[in-house]
């Protein structure tokens, strides 16, 4: 049985290592998911079948079971949009499960009399201190990220010098722990309590729009812990597992940084997203509009359209309009090109997925850094619901709190056009001033419904041809 279970564990490892490279290209994105649900799934069934786990204990795993499935199911089923905050919930649930073993082992050997050795106790430690944190900082993330909790930061005194204590205070426990589990065992739920503190206290004082960069860093939080639970359990599979959960969370938590061009630090202890004072300083200033039909007759004699979708493209499910004007300009020899920035919307990669599903081409996806020298050469630049990814404050305004993060350079184009309801902020809560520049056109409406008159627009030129 042993072997049965050793080989199901190497050939879900195996698969887990591919699911990671396929998923780096959006091409075999779908196998990747594929291989790492296979791979999920050979991992239960190996430890399943594994008789220390199972005897005596069906009753237990059946009901874990069917309440993991009814959790599970409605879970799946969020709309895109909420994905960010949905995968939160899943660092929490993994960081929780890691504590919850972790606490029922040192029990377990603590009131059995059992030897604990000193490498069994750190590898607890990190297990019970990183699943916890993982388990109510990803729970303030989610509650951020779905606007149950306010999404800007919520600042208090001290912040710094207080989560490093409460930090030098779960390690100095932990220490003690290591050194006599059996004596200090009092100590164990202090840490626990130290630990769901920490995460809450390390959050809440993060602004939203920097929550995607530290649920990236929570993901692997949940990876590390897992491998020291790999260690306490003697699981090679989860040690494995868990090492590229956490070394993936954490690449992709830099590259998030890169692209925000912030630093770690900056993103934990900066208190981004805060609301800006000088809002209300900003005089009155006018932007010119305009309609479908104006901005489907300046399309069509253009050589180069640059389209820039963000978030509100996302949330009006408008990728099938825009699929649509896509078809209709470059029939009449328009070349189209889609300029994506990493941050934009609400998850990595979340334009590359809206506009894979409407099958626009994907070599007419072009990332920020190839777009931005041609920007001078487009004669539209049609910005589909973006807003932060546009804002050329970014590029000159040092007391703009998004100062310093590469923007698509959409007012160097001939012409702008931007799509999206009124004159309010993005994620970050700032004024752009794209939509006061002088080539600037706001169309104003649900960018679903304005694509769509822009496409019946384009369609209407050709009727009848
Ligand atoms: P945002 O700056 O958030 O702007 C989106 C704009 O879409 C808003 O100004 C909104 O204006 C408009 N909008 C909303 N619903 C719309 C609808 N139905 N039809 C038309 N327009 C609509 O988006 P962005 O430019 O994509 O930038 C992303 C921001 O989110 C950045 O600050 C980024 O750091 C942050 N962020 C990114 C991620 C990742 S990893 N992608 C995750 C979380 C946060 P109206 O209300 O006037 O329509």
């Amino acid at each position: 049985m042993s072997l049965w279970i050793q080989l199901a564990y190497l050939v879900a490892t195996a698969l887990f290592i591919f699911s990671l490279k396929w998923m780096s290209d959006p091409k075999t994105a779908r196998r990747g998911v594929l291989a790492g649900a296979l791979g999920m799934g050979l991992a239960i069934v190996g430890t399943l079948i594994d008789p220390s786990v199972i005897a005596g204990n069906y009753k237990w795993i059946a009901i874990a079971v069917i309440l993991g499935t009814i959790i599970g199911v409605p879970l799946s089923r969020v709309p895109l949009t909420a994905v960010p905050q949905r995968t939160a919930l899943s660092h929490a649930f993994g960081g929780f499960a890691a504590g919850l073993v972790g606490t029922a082992k040192f029990y377990y050997y603590v009131q059995g009399g059992h030897e604990l050795n000193t490498f069994i106790m750190i590898a607890l430690c990190a297990e019970v201190l990183l699943g916890y944190l993982t388990f109510t900082g990803s729970l303030m993330a989610a509650g951020k990220l779905q606007e149950v909790l306010p999404s800007r930061p919520i600042l208090y005194k001290n912040q710094n010098l207080i989560n490093f204590l409460l930090l030098v205070a779960a390690i100095a426990c932990c220490g003690l722990l290591v050194y006599d589990p059996h004596r200090f065992s009092y100590l164990f739920p202090a840490v626990i309590v130290l630990a769901l503190l920490f995460g809450v206290l390390l959050i809440i004082p993060i602004g939203g729009a920097d929550m995607p960069t530290v649920i990236a860093l929570l993901n692997s939080y949940a990876g590390l812990s897992a491998v020291a639970m790999g260690f306490v359990l003697n699981n090679k599979l989860l040690i494995t597992a868990g090492a590229l959960d956490g070394s993936s969370g954490l690449i992709l938590s830099i590259i998030m940084c890169k692209a925000m061009n912030r630093s770690f630090t900056n993103v934990l202890f900066g208190a981004f997203g805060q609301v800006q004072q000088a809002a209300g300083e900003a005089e009155k200033r006018t932007v010119k509009s305009a309609t479908p039909k104006d901005a489907a007759d300046l399309m069509e004699n253009a050589n180069l359209v640059v389209v820039v979708p963000g978030y509100g493209m996302a949330v009006a499910q408008a990728q099938h309009r825009v699929r649509e004007i896509y078809d209709h300009l470059t029939k009449r020899g328009v070349s189209v090109k889609f300029a994506i920035h990493p941050v934009a919307g609400r998850m990595p990669g979340h334009m590359n997925v809206l506009l894979a599903e409407s099958d626009i081409p994907y070599e007419d996806l072009v990332e920020m850094d190839e777009i931005n020298p041609d920007m001078p050469q487009a004669d539209v630049c049609l910005v589909i619901g973006a807003n932060d990814v546009v804002n050329p404050a970014a590029l000159h305004n040092d007391k703009s709190p998004i100062y310093g993060m590469p923007i698509i350079n959409s007012h160097k184009a001939k012409a702008i056009l931007a799509i999206k309801r009124s004159m309010n902020p993005g994620f970050a809560g700032i004024e752009n001033e794209l939509y006061y520049d002088d080539k600037t056109l706001m169309i104003f409406g649900d960018a679903k419904a304005v694509t769509g008159e822009i496409a019946k627009a384009l369609a209407g030129e050709t009727g009848g041809h």
